[in-house]
């Protein structure tokens, strides 16, 4: 079977200013070199101009952390895939738990946002996870199929497009990382669920994220269904940031 590329995205979120974000590209393209994984930043929409030029002629690619199931028109605020293209944006992460709970995003609503990056050319990174309750009462792949499921429906065999990434709720900024074995579990179901899309959309990464860092990332990226890593805390800190991708080579 053909090797599944490697990804390992940092999730900047709301962090950062242009001084602080200049200085962490600085240290990460510094020590970056030319991966055998993909390298992805995703950052605030504000400074995608700024790090599109920083970045440029480098391996790191530039990822946003949401964007519009829009293409055009009278949306405020929001920000279309075109618009990201525009800035050379490669990755887009689509239903985030954080936008999921505080934005009240649907699974139709992250479906739609996935198509609409593909539509423009970018890779959505979609975000499946269980929170504590849903892992407790035994409902972790009932809910994370559930809402893969959508995402499936809506994109067909497009779905060959796209990257899963499964963030445990509980595992989000809290330094409670799944385990090897809960997240390989977690990743094989989704695996198997992707399969029933084709091999062409199995063969799709999917990405781990929740509180993934130096110390455990080598441990969760021998699992063979985990493709990479999607990072918060652990991407605002160069030399974390390229352990994780050093472990993901
Ligand atoms: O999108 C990645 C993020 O949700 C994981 O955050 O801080 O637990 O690595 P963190």
């Amino acid at each position: 079977m053909q090797q599944r590329k490697k990804i390992v995205a940092g999730n900047w979120k709301m962090n950062g200013s242009l001084a602080a974000n200049a200085a962490l590209l600085d240290g990460v393209l510094e020590g970056l070199g030319q991966p055998a994984c993909a390298v992805v930043a995703c950052v605030p929409a504000p400074y995608l101009a700024q790090v599109q030029a920083r970045i440029a002629g480098t391996a790191l690619a530039l990822g946003a952390q949401d964007m519009s199931a829009f293409a055009s028109g009278a949306y405020t605020g929001e920000v279309s895939a075109a618009m990201l293209g525009d800035f050379g944006v490669a990755y887009a992460i689509v239903g985030h738990s954080e936008r999921r709970q505080y934005h009240g995003e649907t699974d139709a609503k992250v479906a739609d946002k996935a198509l609409a990056a593909l539509a423009a050319g970018i890779t959505p990174l979609v975000c499946v996870g269980e929170t504590l309750a849903e892992r407790e009462a035994g409902q972790t792949e009932a809910v994370v199929g559930r809402q893969l499921a959508a995402v499936l429906e809506k994109l067909g065999d497009q779905a060959s497009g796209m990257v899963v990434a499964y963030e445990p709720v509980w595992a989000i900024g809290t330094g409670k990382t799944a385990t090897p074995e809960q997240a390989q579990a977690v990743h094989a179901a989704l695996r198997a669920q992707l399969q029933s899309a084709g091999d062409a959309v199995a063969a799709q990464p999917i990405l781990y994220g929740g509180s993934m860092n130096a110390a455990n990332a080598a441990q969760l990226l021998a699992q063979p269904d985990i493709d990479g890593g999607l990072i918060g805390g652990a991407s605002l800190k160069a030399a974390d940031f390229l352990a994780i991708v050093s472990a993901a080579n």
